[in-house]
């Protein structure tokens, strides 16, 4: 029997960022605010984080409200009309519900309906994930345009009296349109998990285990501050590095460093090993909005763009590592 051949799609040769959207909690908590249960200090947690003050959302503000207004930005930005999104990614560890998805609901609110719409459970590498992800169907065909979004409400999930992450959390969210380009816009991305650091980060307790014991309140977040430490300024620096080989280039040839806000120190430790040169702008919104895991890198991005309109068109390096472990890096031609 002879059989018809499937039609297969392909797509654009290249694609690139279209825009960026950024949503930050209303509210912003000065560490002398937290510091009491932790018994900690405003200094403590400067010296050894960066964090000054990080930005939270109220009561009655969910990460999804912030997605819809990040991504209603980035669209509008971008140009297109809501209809042509093909895909919304939303990349998030602090939905309200394990499902339905946050990225079905943000889809509806933007008018993006009938978008094919998922999350991606990578932590503080999911918007890594999801631009290799946007890029990779893109170039497939299978959408035109795709959404990215890493939305976080982290306070939900800090203990007051945890004395390992509590601290360092904050809420927002940051999207990005992607779509096709004429030349290169990003770059393979470099990306991968160690599992046997499954326990360095991430929730303290099961939901079964909140059922058995609820008294002690839902689960929240917990690390093992230094396993996660040793991990990103050992390891990371390498994957970063790896990108930019990949990518043909040098830390010579950036416009900006955009790295996953999670200390100020890691930052500075993989700006040194990177050899990135004074010219190049270095994201440090850690220090006015803490660690927003998904979130991070966009709205980071959001702020270089702000500060430095005339970086519009460079390259820069992202880079996003945490639970899971997992990571991501890649360069992408800035909106
Ligand atoms: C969490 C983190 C800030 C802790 O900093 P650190 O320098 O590793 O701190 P340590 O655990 O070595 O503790 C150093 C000292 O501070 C104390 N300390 C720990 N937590 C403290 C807190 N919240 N406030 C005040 N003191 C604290 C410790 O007791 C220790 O005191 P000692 O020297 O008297 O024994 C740091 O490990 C970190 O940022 N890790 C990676 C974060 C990250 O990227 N997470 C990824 C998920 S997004």
């Amino acid at each position: 029997m002879t059989q018809p051949t499937l039609h297969q799609t392909v797509g654009t040769p290249f694609t690139r960022i279209y825009a960026v959207g950024a949503a930050r909690g209303d509210l912003v908590v000065p560490n002398d605010d937290i510091v009491g249960p932790i018994d900690s200090s405003d200094e403590w947690i400067r010296q050894r984080t960066g964090v000054i003050t990080r930005r939270r959302a109220s009561d009655g503000i969910e990460a999804v409200d912030l997605a819809t207004s990040a991504v209603t930005e980035a669209i509008s930005k971008a140009g297109i009309d809501p209809s042509q999104v093909g895909v919304v990614i939303a990349a998030t560890i602090s939905n309200t519900v394990q499902t339905p998805s946050l990225a079905a609901l943000v889809a509806e609110r933007v008018g993006a309906t009938p978008a094919a719409a998922y999350d991606i459970s990578a932590a503080c590498a999911g918007f890594c994930y999801g631009i290799a992800q946007a890029d990779a169907m893109i170039r497939a065909g299978v959408a035109q345009y795709v959404v990215v979004v890493g939305a976080e409400k982290l306070s939900d999930f800090a203990k007051p009296d945890d004395r390992t992450i509590s601290f360092l959390l904050g809420d927002g969210a940051g999207a990005v349109v992607v779509g096709p380009a004429t030349e290169p816009g990003i770059s393979p991305t470099v990306w991968g998990s160690d599992g046997s650091k499954w326990d360095a980060v991430g929730m303290d307790r099961t939901i079964k285990e909140h059922w058995e014991n609820p008294e002690e309140g839902h689960p929240y977040l917990r690390q093992d501050g230094q396993t996660v430490f040793r991990w990103a300024v050992w390891e990371m620096a390498k994957v970063a590095q790896r990108a930019l080989d990949e990518a043909g280039i040098t830390s010579a040839d950036l416009a900006a460093f955009i790295p996953h806000q999670a200390n100020m120190r890691i930052i500075n430790e993989f700006a040194k090993q990177l050899n990135v040169p004074e010219s190049v702008v270095i994201a440090r919104d850690i220090e006015t909005t803490g660690n927003t895991s998904a979130a991070s890198i966009p709205l980071a991005m959001h702020r270089v763009l702000e500060e430095h309109p005339e970086l519009s068109g460079g390259y820069a390096l992202t880079i996003g590592f945490g639970a899971g472990l997992v990571f991501a890096a890649q360069i992408v031609r800035l909106p």
